[in-house]
């Protein structure tokens, strides 16, 4: 992409994630997801028209039949701006999850969050919305982890990588039947486990942070969520290695949830993926060289403070970060309603 100004870009995401997650913040609790995503959806919709780019969504939510908005394929941004204009902005693919945690949203609990990645075409990878097999950990143990090895392989590699003992490691996972054995194989060891009932994405950048005690990620959930990790982990140096998943009885649901692999293969190859064995690293997932990476909280998270909501106007935690700058920030955003007369606190 000629993304030459691509922190400028990423101040401009930052933007869209702030609007989605203060839609879908306002909705916190009232126990309706649908109602929750919908707004996210529709706020990131409108704040990433103004951004001064021809940008495309390659993962969003759905098909152009099934969603109105941030559909699959949808043009977005240059909305503002004159068409002569809008021909010299940068190419830009996107993957948005306008609101990462629909159920954590809705029910108040902690580490909803409104997240995109973009890069220039190409630069991430358009997956259907499948399950992925995950393994995700931070730059510490890059090249130690092989989603294929028994987990105990895994673990002791990790845990040498770390310097430290086995049951001093903490992995996280999605609350799922289908990760029975995954979790009997994780207590085997020794090591502990975090259950989470939702919010894969968020859970895997934290396995590639130091200091938030979770040094592995593991197990299978969207494949979506997928992409948009590999872009995190781009910027954080860490790791992923994810792995279709089709098989109904390892996934633990009904044959009549999950389309035929015929389908499924017409899909995949529609969307340029030919092995459906294929192990994806975090190059093959999110191959783009100009990668940027935005993340808000919505709901308090192990990252991210959720939206506070006060009278002079609303706070916002959120992080941006890019692969060509190596910058990550970390952006505590007061958005000031209140007129002239408005505190604002430190
Ligand atoms: P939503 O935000 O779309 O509700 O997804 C939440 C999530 O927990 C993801 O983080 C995870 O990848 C996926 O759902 C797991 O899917 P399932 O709930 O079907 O196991």
């Amino acid at each position: 992409m000629k993304l030459k100004a691509e922190h400028d870009l990423a101040l401009e995401f930052l933007r869209v994630t702030e609007a989605a997650a203060i839609e879908s913040a306002k909705t916190m609790g009232q126990g309706d997801r649908k109602h929750s995503d919908h707004v996210a959806v529709e706020a990131m919709r409108e704040v990433m028209d103004t951004v001064p780019m021809r940008g495309r969504i390659v993962i969003g939510e759905g098909e152009r039949d099934e969603a109105p908005m941030l559909y699959i394929g949808e043009e977005v941004g240059g909305g503002n701006f004159s068409t002569d204009a809008r021909d010299e902005f940068p190419e830009v693919d996107i993957a948005v999850d306008p609101l990462e945690g629909t159920n954590l949203c809705a029910l108040g609990a902690n580490n909803a969050i409104a997240v995109l990645a973009a890069a220039e075409r190409g630069g991430l990878l358009y997956a259907p919305d499948i399950y992925m097999d995950k393994i995700i950990v931070g730059p510490s143990c890059r090249g130690a982890v092989d989603i294929d090895a028994p987990v105990k392989d895994n673990l002791k590699n990790i845990a040498r990588r770390l310097g430290r003992d086995i049951d001093d490691l903490a992995v996280i996972c999605l609350d799922r039947p289908r990760h029975k054995q995954l979790i009997a194989d994780v207590r085997a060891t020794g090591a502990r486990i975090r259950l989470i009932s939702d919010g894969d994405l968020s859970a895997g950048i934290s396995a590639a942070v130091a200091g938030t005690n979770i040094h592995a990620l593991m197990g299978i959930g969207g494949a979506p969520e997928g992409v948009i990790t590999a872009a995190a982990m781009k910027c954080l140096n860490g790791e992923i290695q994810a792995k279709f998943v089709f098989d109904p009885e390892r996934l633990g649901v009904d044959k009549t949830k999950i389309p035929p692999m015929k389908e499924l293969m017409k899909r995949l190859n529609e969307m340029g993926i030919t092995d459906p064995d294929k192990i994806y690293d975090t190059n093959d997932l999110a191959p783009g060289k100009k990668i940027i990476f935005a993340a808000t909280g919505v709901t308090d998270g192990a990252l991210l403070r959720g939206v506070r909501f006060f009278g002079a106007g609303k706070r916002t935690h959120s992080v941006v970060m890019t692969t060509d700058t190596k910058n990550i920030r970390f952006v505590d955003t007061v958005h000031v309603e209140g007129g002239p007369d408005a505190v604002i606190r430190f």
